[in-house]
């Protein structure tokens, strides 16, 4: 099959890219630089077809996609700076790209007829509750300026197509990028403590593991909305883990099982690397760094890919594992 992929340079579509790659599929990347930029790491990313596209530019997106002619777009391009998106002066940018440019996809495949591959969030929902997310819940509450375009964008997809999926993800670490892993590897090597949040509940997304999911959901005509993270370590009965009610417990032997916090994420995170740096777990509250408001209960339902015979990802623990392998940090 022939894909069209937006946002190569960013985590997911370098990942996005090899995964097609490795199946013997036809990959075409774009993203705003003249050539490829993400990390040069010597997979096939770095050499596979580019063009140059900004996905705000209409008239661009409709002829690059009519020239490529994919059977299949995955749009990973995105406004993804979560709390400069709060700046006055950034919110028009932010609907622009994160809003308009997915509309120009939308249309675009559509007069293609292809199908379309659109990422979002768990931040379209308001994070009250303990109850995880289902992916076909309308109930939508975005707290901040990122999740209203995300969901907009969403809006956008399903108002102009009928051939989509919807993925909603959260927490995401690649290889290529920043995400928390790695800045919570370099704060912990040059402080002595580090404070992290301890009552924002999900699980993280490896982007290695979700491009497989993507990539064999684009195979199948099974449309609609999906929730993809990183699988819970699942609960063992009689453990005494089951006795621990919340991610304050400091006892680094175990990981957490079920939904876990940033808290419980870094301490696997040191745990699995070796530093022995102290996690103190605080409240959003008592944390009080950003910008933009985050729900508190991003616990995304994954059982509609099994329901519907996609194998999910593997658990976190393991992402973790393989992650620190490969990124040599
Ligand atoms: N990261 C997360 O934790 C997270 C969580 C939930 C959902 N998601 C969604 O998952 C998808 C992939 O995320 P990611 O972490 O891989 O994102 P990322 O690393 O930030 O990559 C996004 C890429 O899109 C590019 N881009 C920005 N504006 C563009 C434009 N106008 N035209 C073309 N390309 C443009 C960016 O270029 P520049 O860097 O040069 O701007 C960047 O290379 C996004 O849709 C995101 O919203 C991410």
């Amino acid at each position: 099959m022939k894909f069209f992929v937006t946002g190569v340079n960013g985590q997911l579509g370098h990942d996005v890219m090899n995964e097609l790659h490795k199946r013997g599929h036809e990959g075409v990347g774009s993203d705003l630089s003249e050539a490829y930029a993400g990390v040069q790491d010597g997979s096939a990313v770095t050499g596979m077809p580019y063009m140059s596209l900004d996905i705000t530019d209409e008239t661009a997106v409709r002829k690059v996609i009519s020239e490529v002619k994919p059977e299949v777009v995955i749009h990973c391009a995105a406004w993804t700076a979560v709390d400069l998106a709060e700046e006055e002066d950034k919110r028009a940018v932010v609907k622009h790209v994160n809003v308009d440019g997915t509309r120009n996809i939308a249309q675009a495949c559509k007069e293609q007829d292809c199908k379309m591959l659109y990422l979002s969030t768990d931040y379209v929902f308001n994070g009250q509750g303990t109850t995880p997310w289902d992916p076909d819940c309308k109930d939508y509450h975005p707290l901040n300026v990122y999740g209203q375009s995300k969901l907009d964008g969403e809006l956008a997809v399903s108002s102009v197509l009928e051939k989509y999926f919807i993925v909603r993800i959260a927490w995401v670490f690649g290889l290529n990028g920043k995400n928390f892993i790695k800045t919570m590897i370099n704060v912990g090597k040059t402080h002595e403590e580090v404070r992290v949040v301890n009552d924002q509940i999900g699980t993280p997304t490896y982007t290695y593991d979700l491009a497989r999911l993507l990539i064999d959901m684009c195979e199948t005509e099974k449309y609609g909305y999906y929730h993809a993270t990183n699988s819970e370590l699942p609960e063992e009965p009689d453990s005494e883990d089951n006795l621990k009610t919340d991610g304050l417990d400091t006892d680094a032997q175990k990981p957490k099982t079920g939904y876990i916090s940033w808290y419980d994420f870094c301490v696997e995170i040191y745990r699995q690397y070796g530093l022995t740096t102290k996690i103190t777990p605080v409240t959003t509250a008592e944390y009080g760094l950003s910008k933009a408001a985050r729900p508190f209960n991003s616990r995304l339902d994954k059982r509609k890919l099994v329901e519907n015979g996609f194998t999910p990802l593997p658990v976190w623990t393991d992402a973790v594992s393989r992650y620190l392998k490969e990124a040599k940090l």
